[in-house]
């Protein structure tokens, strides 16, 4: 896999036309769109298949969170929009998780089987949000690692991780295991509201398989230069 192959762009803009001149523009140039809720809210799966007709591969980040047999049929939903990845909140527990994978296995679509993966702890949670308003005493990394063992156990694919928990989770769940990070901005960039940033090179060389890239790629004034200046930054971690 190359490095442009490892690259998905967030497709996280308010207006449709734009989104698809996104993908018109870097379609050959990255590995993948994301596809997450604010956009499939606004656009529906309409919007998904647009992206897929102009060649460009979906990672559907919408987080399913549910009993396990509601998460299953939307999980046999996303095989069927032939989805390349989408995820899950690992939250949701074993059984929900197990039936997810069982879904997707038996579900063949148009793009194969994807590659579920499951949502740790949110960012935008600390130690003392995650105490006193979720009520788990562990650390925010000891539960990703937690959770990330569960989804491993489940047969889940990989998880996505802050760029700073990825080196725990490669050691702890193995080479196999994909490791997707957003939380990327290229050297000198503005981090926008993300707290726990690195650079391309850095989460790559952490040990990340794939990096989500939003804003620096969407607001620049050419987003194809700003995607191609993130894959040389990509590079860079082979030196
Ligand atoms: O614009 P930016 O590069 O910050 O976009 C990152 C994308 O990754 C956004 O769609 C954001 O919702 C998502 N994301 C994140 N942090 C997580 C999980 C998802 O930034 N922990």
């Amino acid at each position: 896999m190359g490095f442009k192959d490892r690259l998905i762009v967030a497709l996280d803009v308010d207006d449709a036309g734009k989104a698809r001149q996104l993908v018109e523009q870097l379609r050959g140039s990255v590995g993948m769109f994301k596809v997450g809720l604010e956009p499939f809210c606004l656009y529906g799966p309409g919007f998904v298949k647009a992206v897929q007709e102009m060649g460009g591969r979906v990672f559907l980040d919408l987080k399913f969170h549910d009993i396990p047999r509601t998460a299953a049929q939307a999980a046999r939903a996303a095989v069927r929009m032939g989805v390349y990845m989408f995820n899950v909140h690992i939250a949701g527990g074993r059984e929900m998780l197990k039936a997810v994978v069982e879904a997707v296995q038996e579900e063949a679509g148009p793009g194969g089987i994807p590659k579920v993966l499951g949502v740790t702890v949110l960012t935008s949670l600390g130690t003392e949000e995650l105490r006193s308003e979720i009520g788990i005493d562990r650390s925010p990394l000891d539960q990703v690692l937690f959770w990330a063992e569960l989804a491993r156990e489940c047969g889940l694919s990989g998880v996505v991780a802050s760029p700073r928990e990825v080196s725990a989770i490669r050691a702890r769940c193995g080479k196999d295991f994909l490791i997707v990070s957003p939380g990327i901005r290229p050297a000198g960039a503005v981090p926008d509201d993300q707290i726990r940033i690195s650079t391309p090179a850095a989460a790559l060389r952490a040990g990340a398989d794939y990096l989500v890239v939003g804003r620096p790629i969407v607001k620049a004034a050419d987003p194809l230069q700003a995607a191609r200046e993130i894959i040389r930054e990509m590079e860079d971690a082979e030196e």
